[in-house]
């Protein structure tokens, strides 16, 4: 093709792409708000030039995507990339997002980002609207003085090229929902209505704070119409404060059992004519975090039985997605969890959404550190600017939320301490540090206010500003009462981080202060690599200041590997359980995060520490959890039945509602268990799982379940032949359960499964496997190794003791082969 031809297909095919990605946002017949998503037909670069903030530029040849988008999952794992293993070995840098649209009326227009990773600079028409650091703050910007009717262009630079500046994977781009809206110019300020729901009163109190054009004279009506979930209308009111009353047969309390939810519809009128109008969601709900007793939720004494949780989707990266993220929270659901920790920052607004709607006790965090940094390029360098402004946007955007019972103002923050060293640390350094011994000279004394109090209570007045319902806390790894923290007025809860073996002399050192383990156990373990023996507790590191090394670079699935400063899933457990005034921990984590590959370094690149792997797959002390939080039978054992013949191999089992169980190998029984009444009993025996260690003899592994001499449950598993197909199982399909606010983000996980003739899986089987799909698109693939150098998006992946993921979204035929083995096809 000739120089000249090929420029004319370039400059028409540009005209035509740049055509397709303008939206055009129609006149607004109402008067009233209009709210929409503004996902679509984004232009995407990763390169920087101050040029690509002018509306002239030309970006035809840029990328065309939809939000929300994270441009570091998509490429490779690399040594070399600054984040370094901590951050998850992926990219960094500079990327550019250009929309074009169309108004064809000035009305009052705001963009509203959910979270931008990081250092968001956005212009509208070539001018400059706002820069937000933080990456996971929601902020809103007015963009109507910027705007012309006709073609507009937003721009929005990313800089996430400063590294590392965090001690977990973040994603880069815009990662969360962004959203148009379109008002009158009388409107409800953005986060301007606060509800405050008061269980005995029976009341919900909602206060509106309202935006009116400057020297307008107009004074709306405001009207306030409460409705139970089924939207049957309860009450009405008038008012900037108003109260809106449940009776006593209507009132429905909010709970993780029973999330029963209430919307309130409030209305700026004028003259009659509706001016605004905006939906909140309330609960009814009855808390108290006690010093003695722990924790009561509408006069029920229960424990917090919950997971932390960084933000990533594993193979989707940090790109948010709503069936991605009710997989998690149906995962950890079905375990019995009814606690999330959004660790360590504003979580997504659609968690919190999920959160109230499934039933699930959330504790809100602002930061992983304040002043003192924790990696190079941390939020520490712009806390002094902007903590008061982030705090404070957390607290107005979150505080509807029913799901929310306490703020966490800090995770391990250096100032519990008055020494500086840390600020000179390396990111792996600084992550040991958080956990390893500091001097009694570092702590606070009695007789004089630290700097360090002031700030923890001046960030805890920053939220009593604007909510005085919920109490506050701060993840604290430092458990002396002289922590700075716990010296002031700030903390109402006082939170451990790890630090199991001080909660004895938690009454002794904090009389009369309600106590929860806000963050807990970080154990370590790499599913379907059963380390052996089973009853030998392995420390990775030993110390915090000694490197681990093993050639695997896999932990252990059984529950017996932890990092030097935490337990064993079962002996945390055992020690809240039994602990009255304990209120609940937070587990590190629920699910496997990117980042953080404690006890390794390079080329692991994704932690060890979730219940649930970075696949979706739980491991097997998610049954342990199961069998203990949830009345479901539990019927689990472990491992698989494929050694070598006559190896000595750990068999356990974690079970409840039975008396006794009894293991088969070929029919021949190796002994009646039953669980010990305390850890560490009669030869290491525990109250949550029982252990037989039995030679290999392939054949079958049996367990029955017995109550009552009645036989309740019973499971076996094979010794697998030869790999012979594939099996592709629909792991989560989220197509009935999730509304998405942009179309086509619909979701299926596929499980892959490499398996012998009869379907047994083959646990030893690292097949790779290749996929194709028509009529819809691959958009991660994973399978749960903590190693692997493999890239997320792609259309194959090597099978991790025999199985990977899948997924895929929208609609067609999936198909997974493999050199030597029999294809599956999946209809989705
Ligand atoms: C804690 C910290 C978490 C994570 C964890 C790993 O000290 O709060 O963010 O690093 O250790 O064990």
């Amino acid at each position: 093709m000739n120089k000249g031809k090929w420029m004319m297909m370039v400059i028409g095919l540009s005209f035509i792409i740049c055509h397709l990605s303008f939206s055009s946002v129609a006149a607004q017949s109402a008067l009233s708000r209009d709210r929409r998503c503004f996902d679509q037909n984004w232009r995407f670069i990763l390169a920087d030039s101050a040029k690509m903030a002018k509306p002239e530029y030309n970006d035809g040849h840029w990328r065309l995507l939809n939000l929300p988008h994270d441009w570091a999952i998509e490429g490779d794992f690399s040594a070399g990339n600054p984040s370094g293993a901590g951050g998850g070995a992926l990219p960094g840098g500079v990327g550019w997002y250009r929309k074009h649209f169309r108004i064809s009326e000035v009305r009052r227009y705001f963009l509203e980002f959910d979270g931008v990773y990081m250092n968001s600079t956005v212009y509208v028409n070539g001018e400059l609207v706002g820069t937000r650091p933080y990456g996971y703050s929601s902020f809103e910007y007015e963009i109507t003085r910027y705007l012309r009717t006709g073609d507009n262009v937003i721009a929005v630079r990313v800089d996430n090229s400063d590294q590392p500046n965090s001690r977990w994977y973040s994603g880069c781009g815009i990662y969360r929902h962004v959203w148009l809206t379109e008002t009158s110019s009388t409107r409800i300020k953005h986060w301007g209505i606060g509800v405050v729901t008061d269980v005995k009163k029976r009341r919900a109190t909602v206060t509106v704070e309202i935006d009116k054009p400057h020297g307008s004279k107009l004074k709306p009506q405001i009207k306030h119409v409460l409705y139970d979930r089924d939207g049957r209308q309860l009450d009405s009111s008038s008012g900037q404060k108003a109260n809106l009353k449940v009776s006593k047969s209507a009132l429905r309390l909010w709970s993780p059992a029973d999330p029963y939810i209430y919307k309130i519809r409030t209305q700026l009128l004028v003259g009659g004519r509706v001016m605004d109008e905006v939906w909140t969601t309330t609960a009814f709900r009855d808390f108290r975090f006690d010093a003695q007793t722990g924790f009561w939720l509408n006069g029920k004494n229960m424990k917090l039985n919950g997971v932390c949780e960084h933000h990533d989707f594993g193979c989707l990266g940090a790109a948010l997605n709503e069936d991605a993220l009710h997989r998690k929270l149906t995962k950890l659901k079905a375990m019995g969890c009814n606690a999330i920790r959004s660790s360590h920052n504003p979580p997504a607004p659609e968690l919190l959404n999920m959160c109230d709607t499934m039933g699930f006790i959330v504790m809100d965090e602002s930061f992983d550190m304040w002043r003192r940094r924790k990696t190079q390029n941390d939020y520490a360098r712009f806390f002094d600017e902007w903590h008061e402004r982030d705090l404070t946007d957390l607290v107005l955007r979150d505080r509807n939320h029913p799901c929310i019972l306490m703020w966490s103002i800090g995770n391990e923050v250096l100032e519990q301490w008055s020494d500086a060293a840390a600020d000179t640390l390396t990111l792996e350094q600084a992550n040991l540090i958080l956990n390893a011994g500091h001097d009694a000279s570092t702590l606070a004394n009695d007789h004089t206010t630290s700097v360090n109090t002031l700030l923890c209570d001046h960030l805890a007045d920053i939220v009593r500003r604007y909510d005085t319902t919920r109490p506050i806390t701060s993840g604290c790894n430092e458990p002396s009462p002289n922590n700075h923290l716990f010296k002031g007025k700030g903390i109402d809860i006082i939170g451990f981080n790890y630090h199991h073996e001080w909660i004895k002399d938690v009454p002794k050192n904090f009389p009369g202060r309600p106590f929860i383990m806000t963050e807990s156990v970080s154990a370590l373990q790499t599913t379907g690599n059963y380390m052996m023996p089973s009853d030998s507790i392995r420390k990775a590191p030993k110390q915090w200041w000694l490197p681990y090394t093993d050639p695997s670079f896999m932990c252990s699935a059984y529950d017996n590997m932890h990092a030097s400063w935490s337990t064993t899933h079962e002996q945390n457990w055992d020690v809240v359980k039994h602990t009255p005034y304990c209120g609940g921990q937070f587990i590190w984590t629920g699910f496997d995060y990117i980042g953080e590959p404690t006890p390794y370094g390079f080329p692991a690149r994704s932690s060890y520490f979730g219940i649930i792997d970075l696949s979706g797959q739980p491991k097997d002390v998610y049954y342990m959890y199961q069998s203990e939080w949830t009345d479901k039978p539990v019927l689990h054992l472990f491992p698989h039945w494929n050694w070598l013949e006559g190896q000595e191999i750990d068999m356990w089992c974690y079970y409840n509602n039975a008396d006794e169980v009894e293991l088969f190998i070929n029919g021949k029984s190796q002994g009646v268990r039953t669980k010990s009444p305390s850890l560490g009993g009669v030869r290491g025996g525990s109250p949550y799982h029982v252990m037989w260690r039995v030679k290999f003899d392939s054949g079958e592994v049996k367990v029955v379940a017995r109550k009552g001499g009645q036989t309740v449950g019973m499971k076996t598993i094979r010794t697998a032949g030869q790999p012979d197909h594939l099996r592709l199982t629909i792991d989560y399909n989220g197509y009935n359960n999730t509304q998405h606010p942009s179309p086509n983000t619909h979701l299926t996980f596929v499980k892959v499964e490499v398996v012998d003739r009869d379907g047994n899986l083959c646990p030893w089987a690292e097949n790779q496997v290749f996929f194709d799909v028509s009529g819809a698109e691959i958009v991660g693939v994973d399978n749960g190794s903590q190693f692997s150098m493999e890239r997320f998006k792609d259309n194959k992946r090597k099978a991790f003791f025999g199985r990977c993921l899948v997924v895929v979204q929208g609609h067609g035929t999936l198909t997974a082969k493999s050199i030597g083995l029999k294809q599956a096809t999946l209809q989705l």
